[in-house]
C-alpha cells in the first residue's frame, strides 16, 4: 500500500503544510490524495484550456488536409490532426479525474466562457503555413510540454508523457514541409519565408505574459505544476529555432534577433502584448470562425454521441443479464 499525502507527518500539522512537503520530495499528487481547492481549480483550468486548444487546433490545419500536395503528405497531415484530438480526449480525462465534468467542460468551451490558445486564431492561407506551424507551434509546444511531463500532478504528467513523443513527430513533419519548400523553386521558397513571418510573433506569443505580468505563476511554481517561467521557456524556444531557420535558409522576422555572447542566449524584439490580449478576448483574424465550426461540429455530431451512449447501454443490459442468468 503505497503513502498518500495524509499519512506522511507524524506530527500533526496543517493537511497545507503536508502537501507542500510532499511535492517538495517530489512526489506525484493522485486524484484521490487530499489537495487544495486552489491547487484543483488551477489544473482543471489549466488543463482543460489545454485540451481545448488541441480540439481548437485541429481546425487550422485540416483546413488543408483535402488540398495537401501528395498522398504522403495528406496521410502525414490527416494522422496529425487526429493525435491533436486524441490530446484533447486524454487532457478532458485528467481534468476528470479532479471531479470535472466532461459536459461542463465542453458547454464552456462551445458558449465561449473557456479560453485556448491565441494560436489558432490565426488563420492558413498556403500550404507552408501547415509546414510552419508543425515546426514552429508544434515545436512551442514541446518546449511547454517537456517539463509538465515532470507536473506534480500524476495524471496530467503521465498523459504528457504520450503526449510529448507524438509532438516530436508534428515538429519534425513540419519542418521536413519548410524544408523541401525552402529547397525548392524561389516562389516556394518565398512562400516558406511568408509563412515563418506570419507565425514567428504568434509563437513567441504563446509562451504566454512576461513573468511580472503573469500573476498566478509563482504559485503554479510553488506546487510544481509550472517548473519555468514563460520567459525562460520562450528563451529556450528562440535559442533552439534560430539554428533551425538558419539552416533552411530563412529570416526570423525581427531586426533586433541577435546573439548575446554575455548571456549566452539570443535577444530578441519587443512582443505585441496588446495583439496578444486582443486575440484572448476574442478579436483574432479567426476567433469567430473557429468558435462557428466548433459549434456545428458538434451539432452535427449529436448523433454519434445519442449512438454510442445508446451501445453503452445495451451492452450494460446484456451484461447485467448474463450475470443474473449465472
Ligand atoms: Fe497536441
Ligand atoms: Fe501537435
Amino acid at each position: 500500500m503505497s503513502q498518500t499525502v495524509a499519512d506522511t507527518a507524524e506530527t500533526p500539522v496543517s493537511l497545507d503544510r503536508r502537501f507542500q512537503d510532499w511535492i517538495d520530495a517530489e512526489r506525484k499528487i493522485e486524484p484521490r490524495d487530499w489537495m487544495p481547492e486552489a491547487y484543483r481549480r488551477t489544473l482543471i483550468r489549466q488543463i482543460s484550456q489545454h485540451a481545448h486548444s488541441e480540439i481548437i487546433g485541429m481546425q487550422p490545419e485540416g483546413n488543408w488536409i483535402t488540398r495537401a500536395p501528395s498522398l504522403r503528405r495528406k496521410v502525414a497531415l490527416i494522422a496529425k490532426v487526429q493525435d491533436e484530438a486524441g490530446h484533447g480526449l486524454y487532457l478532458y480525462s485528467a481534468a476528470e479525474t479532479l471531479g470535472a465534468s466532461r459536459d461542463d467542460m465542453v458547454a464552456d468551451l462551445l458558449s465561449g466562457k473557456a479560453k485556448y490558445s491565441s494560436i489558432f486564431n490565426y488563420p492558413t492561407p498556403s500550404w507552408a503555413d501547415i509546414g510552419a506551424i508543425g515546426w514552429l507551434v508544434d515545436g512551442a509546444a514541446i518546449c511547454n510540454q517537456v517539463p509538465l511531463c515532470r507536473t506534480s500532478y500524476g495524471p496530467y504528467a503521465r498523459a504528457m508523457v504520450r503526449v510529448c513523443k507524438e509532438e516530436s513527430f508534428h515538429q519534425r513533419q513540419g519542418y521536413e514541409i519548410m524544408m523541401a519548400l525552402a529547397q525548392g523553386t524561389p516562389e516556394q521558397k518565398q512562400m516558406a519565408q511568408e509563412a515563418l513571418n506570419r507565425w514567428w510573433i504568434p509563437s513567441l506569443l504563446m509562451f504566454g505574459p512576461p513573468d511580472d505580468q503573469s500573476p498566478n505563476s509563482a504559485q503554479s511554481m510553488k506546487w510544481k505544476i509550472k517548473r519555468h517561467s514563460n520567459d525562460d521557456l520562450r528563451q529556450r524556444f528562440v535559442d533552439m529555432t534560430v539554428p533551425q531557420a538558419e539552416f533552411l535558409g530563412l529570416t526570423l522576422p525581427d531586426p533586433d534577433l541577435k546573439w548575446n555572447e554575455e548571456r549566452g542566449h539570443y535577444d530578441f524584439g519587443a512582443l505585441p502584448w496588446d495583439e496578444f490580449q486582443a486575440v484572448l478576448k476574442g478579436h483574432g483574424p479567426c476567433n469567430r470562425q473557429r468558435m462557428a465550426f466548433r459549434n456545428k461540429t458538434f451539432a452535427d455530431g449529436a448523433w454519434v454521441r445519442e449512438a454510442a451512449s445508446a451501445y453503452a447501454e445495451k451492452q450494460k443490459a446484456r451484461q447485467a443479464a448474463a450475470v443474473k442468468a449465472a
